[in-house]
């Protein structure tokens, strides 16, 4: 591993008596792995250089030149061939000596009126801009998956839980509309990270601009940023945005999180209400009756490490004075880690959402047991007149009755139900029942399998447009 960097480098060297040790050049070094960012660091440079030979600060020559370099240094990066060496620190050094090996002195007029501190902060935001793209795009195709499942079921009842107990019915088209409903807020959250991430540092040079007569707005221009960043140290030195993007990563590791969590259980023999495909679970080394829901849970456990990067860069940043400190180099690896696992996971459960199958007559089963009607019976009660705590009350002592007896409330006569209130007619049984009770909550955000049908049909054209 370590012979492919281990050429010596002169990077700056004049103002230096003696090498660092080795450790400390492996301490220091981030090549290992923001030589991720290479395509963007040379993007990066090709629109600097590009600006630099508009305003005649290099030549047309040297333009070219520095075009050629990078040209076949994309190549050998592509090809593999690119030695990258930890002697010279990071990737953006790596790739400018290997220009300046290639083309000479134009080479080593590219960093003119540029430092590292400003050009760092550009891959980052053009590496990030890319991400995110990606993972809006892939929370769009997770959610169709979504929408695909709940359309088949938007007439599937089961129960719906609060406190972890049965409470009302509901439909599973509903159920998972409400995922669908989280992550498109997720998306938006990453959109709007996006416009504070698409503003261009370049430009700040180390800390306090340039004394060149550069064009940021050129350079704006050409790598596609909506503005420049308008204040040097700042450019330099803030990593909100990377902040920001892992905070909306969190948040849409958290809601897989607790999505995961609702597969397991349904998954659960117990419960029984789902099946996942045999290619996201895994079996036991000793135990062979097992399959268990592997995907969900480990994306439940990664979603503990993307917190922990978004707390990392939280805790890299407080306590740095301004402008640039090496600490922000930091911020990559969790940077990078939650890019990844995100990533992953979203396209995963992109594809395990085909997978789910669903067992109906389990779900009903269970949404037949814990009373699931019962605020059905005490709105029929409003309805025929009784105030609504009066209702509760009648039904509160109907439940009791039930539990007392081992049974529902719609397995009891009509005339056990009228000792609980006078109002109750023959008519109540429609109410008890579970198609009924969903139907009648016949609204926008409802249950009601309409209304699942009508969100499912707004939510497709949405993302289809
Ligand atoms: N590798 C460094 C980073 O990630 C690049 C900037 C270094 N600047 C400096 N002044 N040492 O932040």
């Amino acid at each position: 591993m370590t012979s492919q960097f281990s050429k010596k480098s002169e990077a700056w060297s004049a103002r230096f008596s003696e090498p660092v040790s080795d450790l400390v050049k492996r301490y220091t070094a981030s090549v290992f792995f923001d030589n991720r960012m290479a395509s963007v660091d040379i993007q990066g440079s090709l629109a600097h250089a590009e600006m630099l030979q508009a305003q005649n600060i290099i030549s047309a020559q040297d333009y070219a030149d520095i075009q050629r370099g990078m040209a076949q240094i994309s190549a050998e990066i592509e090809n593999g061939q690119f030695e990258w060496l930890l002697d010279l620190e990071d990737v953006h050094l790596n790739i400018e000596k290997r220009l300046t090996e290639l083309v000479g002195d134009a080479g080593k007029r590219l960093h003119t009126g540029r430092s590292r501190n400003d050009q760092v902060a550009t891959d980052i935001r053009l590496y990030m801009r890319i991400a995110i793209d990606q993972i809006v795009d892939l929370i769009a195709q997770f959610r169709l998956a979504l929408l695909d499942l709940a359309e088949k079921h938007s007439d599937t009842i089961l129960p719906g839980f609060t406190h972890m107990q049965v409470a009302q019915p509901i439909t599973f088209g509903h159920h998972i509309l409400a995922y669908v409903e989280m992550f498109g807020r997720d998306a938006e959250r990453m959109n709007d990270c996006r416009r504070r991430v698409n503003r261009l540092p370049l430009g700040a040079a180390a800390l306090a601009g340039t004394t060149f007569p550069i064009d940021r707005l050129r350079v704006a221009k050409t790598l596609g940023f909506d503005d420049v960043c308008h204040n040097s140290l700042d450019a330099v030195s803030d990593r909100d945005f990377a902040i920001e993007f892992c905070a909306a990563a969190s948040l849409i590791m958290t809601h897989i999180s607790r999505m995961s969590e609702e597969l397991i259980i349904w998954m659960s023999p117990r419960v029984g209400f789902i099946d996942i495909a045999d290619r996201f679970c895994t079996g036991s080394s000793i135990m062979p009756q097992k399959k268990n829901p592997d995907v969900p849970e480990l994306a439940r456990g990664k979603t503990g490490r993307v917190n922990g990067n978004l707390i990392s860069l939280l805790t890299l940043m407080k306590g740095q004075p301004l402008a640039y400190n090496k600490d922000n180099q930091e911020d990559k690896e969790p940077l990078f880690d939650t890019v990844d696992t995100l990533v992953d996971t979203l396209r995963i459960f992109a594809d395990m959402a085909t997978g789910i199958s669903v067992k109906p007559e389990a779900m009903r089963a269970a949404a037949l047991q814990g009373y699931a009607t019962a605020t059905d019976l005490a709105d029929y009660l409003v309805k025929k007149g009784l105030p609504f705590r009066d209702a509760h009350e009648a039904v509160a002592l109907a439940v009791r009755t039930c539990v007392e007896k081992n049974c529902d409330l719609s397995e009891m006569s009509l005339l056990e139900l009228q000792s609980f209130s006078s109002l109750i007619s023959d008519d109540v049984f429609a109410v008890l029942t579970l198609e009924g009770s969903v139907a009648a909550r016949d609204h926008v955000g409802g249950t009601a399998p309409n209304q699942v049908r009508a969100a499912i049909s707004r939510l497709r054209q949405q993302l289809t447009k």
